[in-house]
C-alpha cells in the first residue's frame, strides 16, 4: 500500500514540499489550506504534471481534514508570515493559533502519524504541536537543522570550490539567531573545516549561516525562503517513510538530554519509521555548551510567552 502524507498549508513551503514528495514518488499527498480553492487548484496542477514527469501518486487538495485520515506523516507549514509592525510575540501568538487548530484536526484524523513542524517560530511551534496532539515525543519533530546545515554546507562548498555533496556540517540549538553551527563537526570528505581554511573565513561563514533566513527575506521582501526549506522537509519525510535511519539535526523534545527538560531544541537524531528513533548526545566543549545554553534560553523565552497565554 502506498504511504500517505498530509501537508497543511498550501503556500510556498507547503506546495513545494508536496511537489517534491510527489516527484520522488514517496507517497500520496493531501494538501490542506484554509483558503478555498488554493489547495485544490495547486493539487490538481501538480497532478497534471505526473504524465510528463512520470510519477504515479495521487495529489488532492482540501479545506477540511477528512481526506487526510490515516496519514503516515503530517507536515505543518501553515502560518502567517511576519508583517511590518508585527512584533515577534505577535507572530508567535498568531501562529500558535494556526498550529494549534491544524494539529488538533490533523491528529484527530491521523492519530498514529508522525508530525513534522515547519511553521516559525519553529521550536515554539513544535512545543505547541506536542502539547495539543498529546503524541509521544518521538512523533513530533521540527525541521530546522537540516535547512541550517544545508545553508552552512552551501556556503562552505562555494568558498572552498568543492562539491556541495562532500560537505558535512552540524548545527545545534534553536532555529534563530542563536543557532550553534558546530565547526568541530564540520568537514569536507572527512577533512576538518579548520584544516581547510582560516578562522576569519570560518567566522564569516558561520555568521552568514545564522543570517541565512534573513538574507533570503531581504531579497524577496514579501516572503521567506521556500525551496531549501521544502527540500529539507522532504529529506526528513523520506528518511521516515523509507525507514532510512538518517542521522539529521532536527528539533526534538529534550527530556534531560543536553541538560534540557521540556523544550524542543535542534540536536542530531536518527529518523526512521517510528519518527525519532534516537537522540545523539555529543560531548561539547565549554564554549559550545555556553552557546547552546544561550540558544536554549531563547527558545525557553518564547515558550514562556505561550504558557502565560494558555494560563
Ligand atoms: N490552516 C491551514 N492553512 C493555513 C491556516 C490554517 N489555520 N492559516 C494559514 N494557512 C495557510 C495560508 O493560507 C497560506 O497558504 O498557510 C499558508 C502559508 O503559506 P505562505 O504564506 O506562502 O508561507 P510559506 O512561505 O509557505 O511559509 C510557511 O514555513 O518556513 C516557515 O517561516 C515560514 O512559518 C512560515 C511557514
Amino acid at each position: 500500500m502506498r504511504k500517505k502524507v498530509t501537508v497543511v498549508g498550501a503556500g510556498n513551503v507547503g506546495a513545494n514540499t508536496a511537489q517534491k514528495i510527489a516527484a520522488k514518488e514517496l507517497a500520496d499527498v493531501v494538501l490542506v489550506d484554509i483558503v478555498e480553492g488554493v489547495p485544490q487548484g495547486k493539487g490538481l496542477d501538480m497532478l497534471e504534471s505526473a504524465p510528463v514527469e512520470g510519477y504515479d501518486v495521487s495529489i488532492t487538495g482540501a479545506n477540511g481534514y477528512e481526506a487526510t485520515a490515516d496519514s503516515d506523516i503530517v507536515v505543518i507549514t501553515a502560518g502567517f508570515p511576519r508583517k511590518p509592525g508585527m512584533s515577534r510575540d505577535d507572530l508567535l501568538l498568531a501562529n500558535y493559533e494556526v498550529v494549534k487548530t491544524a494539529t488538533e484536526s490533523a491528529a484527530r484524523y491521523s492519530p498514529n502519524a508522525v508530525l513534522v513542524l515547519v511553521t516559525n517560530p519553529l521550536d515554539a511551534m513544535c512545543w505547541t504541536a506536542h502539547q495539543v496532539s498529546g503524541f509521544p515525543r518521538h512523533r513530533v519533530i521540527g525541521m530546522a537543522g537540516v535547512l541550517d546545515t544545508a545553508r552552512f554546507r552551501t556556503f562552505i562548498a562555494e568558498e572552498l570550490k568543492v562539491s556541495f555533496e562532500n560537505v558535512t556540517a552540524m548545527v545545534l540549538g534553536g532555529h534563530g539567531d542563536t543557532m550553534v553551527p558546530l565547526v568541530r563537526f564540520t568537514n569536507v570528505s572527512g577533512i576538518p573545516l579548520a584544516e581547510l581554511t582560516d578562522q576569519t573565513t570560518i567566522d564569516r561563514l558561520v555568521q552568514r549561516t545564522r543570517d541565512g533566513g534573513a538574507e533570503i527575506v531581504k531579497y524577496l521582501k514579501t516572503g521567506s525562503a521556500y525551496y531549501a526549506p521544502a527540500a529539507s522537509t522532504v529529506e526528513m519525510v523520506e528518511s521516515i517513510l523509507k525507514d532510512k535511519k538518517k542521522v539529521l539535526p532536527c528539533a526534538a523534545l529534550l527530556d534531560g538530554e543536553y541538560g534540557v527538560h521540556g523544550l524542543f531544541v535542534g540536536v542530531p537524531v536518527k529518523l526512521g519509521s517510528k519518527g525519532i528513533e534516537h537522540i545523539y548526545q555529543i560531548a561539547l566543549t565549554a564554549s559550545e555548551e555556553a552557546a547552546l545554553q544561550k540558544s536554549v534560553e531563547a527558545v525557553a523565552e518564547l515558550v514562556e510567552v505561550l504558557k502565560q497565554k494558555i494560563g
